[in-house]
């Protein structure tokens, strides 16, 4: 896979967007010019079914493929399946114990973990935060970073927001606010580029995203 990116979507608590930020990152590589392609981790596997749902309308601008089993097994998989591809985004489970947290853990070279400011989702991003650090230290070459998402202006998203400084794991320069065209391009299994103007805010925050991600690999 010579000089294949991997970056892994990871957070031990569902809805904080894995998924979501997996499919517009992807998207938003793609239109700057990369090869992408999304491997699903998840048993819930929503990534394929947003791939599926553009099945009649305009494709989804990566391919998305399913992934199983050991870091071993996956990088045979992705070395059969993603040849010439400059990206993968791993989008996964959400859970530590999982076998294929492990697995994208191991693979990837930079772990993206999406966090919604609230205090739930706080705590359960110091557990994520633990397993990576302890990561990094076997593969010094890791990168990873918290990704503010599902973000409002509120005194309270902004207190979580400053506690985020605090955690080891430095917040990418990007965030994604509470949109409803995040979720809409869900239902058609599009980006928020497909949406047209009305979705312009979003889309230039995935711009940010995108830019923000090829900084961390010093593009
Ligand atoms: N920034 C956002 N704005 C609005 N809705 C969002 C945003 N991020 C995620 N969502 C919605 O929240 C739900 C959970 O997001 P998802 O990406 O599936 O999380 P995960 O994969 O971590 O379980 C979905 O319905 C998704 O459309
Ligand atoms: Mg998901």
């Amino acid at each position: 896979m010579g000089c294949t990116r991997i970056i892994a979507l990871l957070s031990q608590k569902g809805g904080s967007g894995k998924t979501t930020v997996a499919m517009q990152l992807a998207a938003g590589l793609s239109l700057a010019g990369y090869q992408v392609a999304v491997a699903d981790l998840d048993p819930q596997e929503s990534a394929l079914r947003w791939a599926d749902a553009a099945a009649e309308g305009v494709p989804f601008p990566a391919a998305v493929m399913r992934l199983r089993g050991s870091a071993d097994e996956m990088r045979r998989s992705l070395q059969a399946a993603a040849n010439r591809v400059d990206f993968v985004v791993l989008d996964c489970p959400p859970s530590i114990e999982h076998l294929h947290t492990a697995s994208a853990l191991e693979l990837c070279d930079l772990a993206l973990v999406p966090v919604v400011p609230s205090p739930t989702d706080l705590w359960a991003t110091r557990g994520m935060e633990k397993l990576i650090l302890a990561r990094m230290g076997a593969q010094s070459a890791l990168r990873a970073a918290l990704l503010p998402n599902r973000v409002m202006r509120t005194a309270l998203a902004g207190d979580v927001l400053e506690v985020l400084q605090d955690f080891e794991l430095p917040v990418l320069a990007a965030a994604l606010s509470q949109r409803s065209a995040y979720a809409q391009s869900a239902v058609q299994g599009a980006s928020v580029y497909e949406l047209g103007r009305a979705a312009l805010p979003a889309q230039e925050e995935v711009d940010r995203l995108v830019s923000a991600v090829l900084n961390q690999f010093g593009e």
